[in-house]
Order: C-alpha cells, then sequence, then structure tokens
C-alpha cells in the first residue's frame, strides 16, 4: 500500500513552524472559531487555508468566488494572498455570521477586496452567470446538498486556467464507509461520482476534509 504519516496536532505545529506564520487576524479568528463550540468545524482546516494562499501566489489569482463564508476564515486567508487589486466575491445566506466575517475582515484591513452577498447560493451564481462574470478560482463550501449544481453552474464562470475547489469530499473518512448510508455521505459520494464523469482535470488533495481540485 501507498505510504503517508499521520498528520496530527503536532506535525501540523511543526508544518506551521516551519512555512509562513499565520496572520495575526487568521489567529485571532481561529481563536473565536473555537469558542463557538461544535460549528467551529465548519472552518477550513489551516493546512487548507495555507494551500489556498499558496495557489493564489503560485498561479498569480486574481479573482476569487467563494461559496459558504461563515465567519470568513477562508475568505480571509485568500485575500492576504491576493495582489492590492485582487478581489474575493463570497456568498452566504447566514446574516449574523456575515457581521462577524466583515469584521475580521476590517481588523486585518482586507475588506476592500472581499464583497460579501447575502444570498442563496444558487441564486446568487445564477446572477453572476447572467452578468457574465468571471473567476480564477472558484471555492465551493457551501451546502452540500447543491455540490453538484454549484460545481455545473460555476464551469460557466471559470476563467480559462482557472481552478474550482471543493471541500468536504472525503466527509470525515465516511465516503468508504460502507454502512455509511445517511443523506449527506450520499450526496458527497454522488457528487464525487459526478466530477470523476465530467471531462476536466481532477486532482484529490487530502488534507482538512478533503479538496477536490479541478480545472480545464
Ligand atoms: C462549511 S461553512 C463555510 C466555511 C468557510 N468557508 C470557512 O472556511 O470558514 C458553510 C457555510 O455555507 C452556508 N450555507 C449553507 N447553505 C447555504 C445556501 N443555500 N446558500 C448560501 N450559503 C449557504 C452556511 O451558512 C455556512 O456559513
Amino acid at each position: 500500500m501507498d505510504k503517508n504519516i499521520n498528520i496530527d496536532h503536532k506535525m501540523i505545529e511543526y508544518i506551521l513552524s516551519h512555512t509562513n506564520n499565520l496572520h495575526p487576524v487568521q489567529k485571532e479568528l481561529i481563536k473565536f472559531n473555537e469558542d463557538l463550540g461544535h460549528i467551529k468545524r465548519l472552518q477550513i482546516s489551516i493546512l487548507q487555508g495555507n494551500f489556498l494562499q499558496f495557489l493564489i501566489r503560485m498561479k498569480n489569482i486574481k479573482s476569487c468566488l467563494e461559496l459558504g463564508t461563515f465567519t470568513g476564515y477562508s475568505s480571509l486567508s485568500m485575500a492576504l494572498s491576493l495582489p492590492k487589486n485582487g478581489k474575493i466575491h463570497t456568498i452566504d445566506n447566514d446574516i449574523s455570521k456575515n457581521k462577524i466575517a466583515k469584521s475580521f475582515f476590517v481588523k486585518a484591513k482586507v475588506e476592500k477586496k472581499i464583497k460579501t452577498e447575502i444570498s442563496d447560493g444558487i441564486i446568487a451564481i445564477d446572477k453572476l452567470i447572467k452578468k457574465r462574470k468571471k473567476f480564477d478560482l472558484i471555492f465551493i463550501d457551501a451546502d452540500k446538498e447543491n455540490y453538484i449544481k454549484y460545481f455545473d453552474k460555476s464551469l460557466k464562470l471559470l476563467n480559462k486556467n482557472g481552478f474550482i475547489i471543493i471541500d468536504n469530499i472525503l466527509w470525515k473518512g465516511e465516503v468508504i464507509n460502507v454502512m455509511a448510508k445517511d443523506k449527506l455521505t450520499i450526496k458527497i459520494r454522488n457528487f464525487n461520482n459526478h466530477i470523476k464523469k465530467t471531462k476536466i482535470n481532477k486532482y484529490i488533495l487530502p488534507i482538512g476534509d478533503g479538496f477536490f481540485i479541478c480545472w480545464k
């Protein structure tokens, strides 16, 4: 079998201490989310945030669309890596979390790079398609029920050489648990099978809860 080491908390600390330090506001937001209790799991992992930052810098990405803002950790991480003229459009239907996210964007002085929209994801994405908007990176991290729709619609919004990244596609390992037959696990499995059939370049990065990385 393939060899993979166990990435535990200590290893993450080691990785972080040998790469880029987190921005103080990223640290503050992680702490804020931890204090929220069980919903803290909604935030992407630190290594996932770092990967988004790496990709943005490496590919000189300037425009991002995000579905699923929550309290703003992924948007904040992406914004910190974007160039001065870079922009993120992030969508979420939760007004109270949006207020929190905005306060952290202001603290980190990246608020000018981030446009937040409070809306249902499908309605918002359809509006962007109508306006013929294009993005270099589309990050899908909202309701899992609509993942296939979000992905198919995102294809219409993607710039040439752009990326679509989707979170939670290993679903805490449940995708391979034959006993798991709940609605959301089935949705994620169906989504992964949908991507498998789609003619697009694809790679699964097993960090956090699993990133599907797709590019044209
Ligand atoms: C996993 S969280 C996003 C986490 C965020 N990317 C981060 O790293 O902090 C998912 C978000 O999707 C939002 N959401 C759920 N259903 C939605 C819908 N139909 N339209 C828009 N947003 C939705 C939730 O309010 C929640 O904030």
